[in-house]
């Protein structure tokens, strides 16, 4: 299995602190405020898990499910899979996923929360590819950003693989360019 990868770009290590560190963080900016955090499936999930163990203000969480129609790199036409549940009028909202490339997924998200009358709306992800860009989007917590490649791991996937992997790495060209 180690030569379907380039290298490892985030160790297990590396995430404990990225998760202790924007758990942190969001405990702070959030302190006192009425606080959903809601996780994109399946990508975000063990970000996800791990990031609200290390939030220290009452929250509440919900999912939501987008799907992109595609099996390989790159995102494309996107459908709205499975709502949230949790009312969020009046509520702050962090939408948490695995990674911001293109920014459409952020931005459709955007849309549907601007309607649902919120008090705010930032993004958390474990990694940025702010190169992958196609729409203007800024996450405000960030795990680590990237130049480029295709990651896989900790929630991660190529065509549904690799979602387990405890660790993140750059997959090699020849697996999705055969
Ligand atoms: P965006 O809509 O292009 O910003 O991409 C968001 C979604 O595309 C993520 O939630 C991932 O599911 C997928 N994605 C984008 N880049 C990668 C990558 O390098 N590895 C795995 N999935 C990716
Ligand atoms: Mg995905």
């Amino acid at each position: 299995m180690e030569n379907e990868f380039e290298k490892i770009i985030i160790t297990k290590e590396q995430i404990k602190e990225i998760v202790q560190r924007l758990g942190k963080q969001i405990s702070l900016d959030y302190k006192g405020k009425d606080l959903v955090v809601i996780g994109m499936l399946k990508g975000a999930m063990p970000f996800m898990m791990d990031l609200i163990k290390e939030i220290t203000i009452p929250i509440q969480i919900d999912f939501m499910q987008i799907s992109s129609y595609h099996g390989g790199t790159t995102s494309a036409n996107i459908v709205f899979k499975k709502d949230i549940e949790i009312n969020v009028m009046n509520k702050h909202v962090i939408i948490v996923d695995d990674i911001v490339d293109s920014g459409i997924t952020m931005n459709e998200v955007m849309s549907l929360f601007a309607t649902r009358k919120i008090a705010s709306f930032e993004a958390a992800c474990l990694i940025d590819k702010p190169s992958g860009r196609r729409l203007d989007f800024k996450p405000k917590y960030v795990g680590t950003t990237i130049e480029g490649g295709f990651v896989v791991g900790y929630g991660l996937d190529y065509d549904e693989r690799y979602r387990n992997l405890p660790y993140v790495a750059i997959l090699s060209k020849k697996i999705y360019e055969k």
